[in-house]
């Protein structure tokens, strides 16, 4: 059995940079990690969120992944960097993708979603510096859509009138792009589509994220060849350490990545 790509996010948000990876990379075994014993981590202070995303690292060295993905936005803000002066694996993290987002018009404004502590971290504003030399990004934090997508709750009414509530501030007809800066956010593509002009484009990470898995892989020499997962690649989850097998919460984390391959096209 070849080792596995570990995914970790605090929580289910995760899967969406899972199903692109799955897709991109047929040959390899998955290990995913949703630390659902503290989900939400973007309303917690950041001392705690970083003592979480060690306490998962330990988790996955010990199933001795080859390489870690941290699929959430949040805890790559605020641990990214500290992992990677501790461990010697490659760890992909991630970031609102601001600057594909600008590079798509490069004209009209462009909204910069994420969780609390990824819109008022430093990694956030570094980016910012880099990339928006125009002044043309807002960010947007959007908390609750964290608890609405663990809850599986992504078309209620109580969902759409949040997302009204908040969007109300901006002028839409401005913008040309809704940067989807936390991974949870993926899930509700269908119903902020309902609330934004039609030429607002959704730009994630997701994409560029498992090409530099690849990429760095591809370096080490540590990509699955063909056939090497036969007969069938593996995929585990695990939830904060404890893995998952009872058959019906394997049918919701299989309903999930089913809609977020629904989402994906949007
Ligand atoms: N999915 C995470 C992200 O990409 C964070 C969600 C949370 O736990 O607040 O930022």
């Amino acid at each position: 059995m070849s080792q596995p790509i570990g995914f970790f996010d605090s929580g289910l948000g995760g899967l969406s940079v899972l199903h692109e990876a799955m897709l991109r990379l047929p040959q390899e075994n998955f290990l995913f990690f949703a630390d659902e014993d503290h989900v939400p981590y973007g309303t917690k202070p950041p001392a705690n969120v970083k003592k979480y995303v060690g306490e998962a690292f330990d988790f996955l060295l010990s199933q001795e992944v080859k390489a870690i993905v941290v699929a959430c936005n949040t805890a790559t803000s605020v641990a990214v960097a500290d992992m990677r002066r501790r461990y010697e694996i490659p760890i992909i993290g991630m970031e609102p993708a601001a600057k594909k987002a600008l590079e798509l018009n490069g004209q009209k404004r462009v909204l910069v979603a994420a969780t609390p502590i990824t819109v008022a971290g430093e990694k956030l504003q570094h980016l910012m510096e880099r990339v928006d030399i125009e002044h043309l990004v807002d960010l947007l934090a959007l908390p609750r859509l964290v608890k609405f997508a663990e809850r599986g709750e992504f078309t209620s009414p109580q969902v759409a009138n949040y997302l009204k509530a908040e969007l109300a501030p901006f002028n839409l007809e401005e913008y040309s792009a809704l940067v989807l800066g936390c991974t949870h956010f993926n899930y509700f593509k269908d119903t902020l589509k309902e609330l934004l002009p039609t030429e607002v484009k959704f730009v994630d990470g997701n994409e560029g994220t498992v090409r530099e898995l690849k990429r760095r892989l591809a370096e080490i020499d540590a990509l699955c060849k063909e056939g090497e997962s036969a007969p069938q690649r593996q995929v585990r989850y695990f939830y904060s350490g404890r893995e998952v097998s009872a058959a019906d919460e394997l049918r919701r984390l299989e309903d999930l990545l089913a809609r977020l391959g629904e989402m994906r096209g949007l």
